[in-house]
């Protein structure tokens, strides 16, 4: 396989990574149409109803390829994957758990599967449960993550040498230096999530775009959530939740998600985004951004 474009159907290896409630339509239909692969998120979805709308939305704006992102943990997951399978979506991500039971509904109907790694144990898994790619995701990278992750340099080479799968190259690629360095791994393909961010089409609030910015490589911290950890940009409530001055609850925050990434609240809740923020200097539109990637 020359790259992952040809398992996804799109122009270039460049895959939007899903980004909870700023992946709307409109988005993943611009990166599409930009010949990268866009892809819906279902993490804060609970409803299969509101995922068969999006997916409508994204088909009357582009006729390319998006695919979507599933939670293995999320009791729901089957039933998104059977609102995505119905719609002759061609390919998913799937990510924090197993992907046994979606990989093996989702085969039979025809969708291809990657699944989001951060450990050479668990592309071994992974292959071995029938995913058709890995996304190998860094420690650098933005959201939620696993404790003790290796970064992106270290991980990608070493699920490479540990799978025959192609595998995708995630975090901390945020322009064509990046892009390169990912190939010269043996990754076959890549994720970008904060460089997105600071994209014209993301619905990100200015306040979101603008903290991206401003922060330099040293600017994400990473909060523990007891379960996984997310690595956030440092604001002035990340200092007061690592000081224990204010309580890193984030299970009873997710309502305030979309008050802080759309609302622009940064006092409601914490803005996830991963060390390459500190190369992010300017808002581009998603075709900019992927051009300059793959030129
Ligand atoms: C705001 C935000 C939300 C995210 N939400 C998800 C998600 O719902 N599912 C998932 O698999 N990955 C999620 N991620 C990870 C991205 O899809 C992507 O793999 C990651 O951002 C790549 O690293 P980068 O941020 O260095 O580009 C999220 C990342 C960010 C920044």
């Amino acid at each position: 396989m020359k790259d992952i474009s040809e398992l996804l159907g799109c122009r270039y290896p460049v895959i939007q990574g899903a980004m909870g409630v700023i992946c709307n339509p409109e988005f993943v239909a611009a990166v599409s149409e930009a010949g990268g692969y866009g892809l819906l998120a279902t993490a804060f979805l609970t409803d299969p109803g509101k995922l068969e709308a999006q997916v409508a939305a994204v088909k009357k704006l582009t006729d390319k390829p998006f695919g979507a992102n599933l939670m293995a943990v999320n009791p729901k997951s089957l039933e998104f994957a059977e609102v995505l399978a119905d719609a002759g979506v061609g390919a998913v991500t799937t990510s924090a758990g197993s992907p046994k039971r979606l990989v093996a509904y989702l085969k039979e109907r025809g969708v291809k599967v990657l699944h989001v790694v951060a450990s050479v144990a668990n592309a071994r898994k992974a292959e071995a449960s029938g995913v058709d790619a890995v996304i190998a995701e860094g420690s650098e990278s933005g959201g939620v993550q696993g404790f003790n992750g290796a970064s992106t340099m270290v991980l990608v080479p070493m699920v490479v040498d540990a799978v025959k799968v192609p595998v995708v190259a995630a975090g901390g690629i945020g322009d064509s230096r990046g892009y390169r360095a990912a190939f010269a791994l043996g990754a076959k393909g890549v994720q970008v999530g904060t460089r997105f961010i600071a994209s014209k089409e993301c619905i990100a609030h200015q306040n979101y775009k603008n903290a991206l910015i401003r922060a330099e490589e040293t600017d994400t911290r990473v909060l523990n959530m007891e379960w996984a950890q997310v690595r956030v940009v440092h604001t002035p409530l990340v200092e007061r939740m690592t000081e224990g001055r204010d309580k890193a609850n984030f299970s009873a925050m997710e309502a305030s998600l979309e008050d802080a990434w759309v609302g622009g609240n940064l006092e409601a809740n914490t803005i996830p985004a991963g060390q390459i923020t500190g190369m992010i200097r300017e808002v581009l539109s998603v075709r900019e951004i992927i051009e300059e990637m793959v030129r």
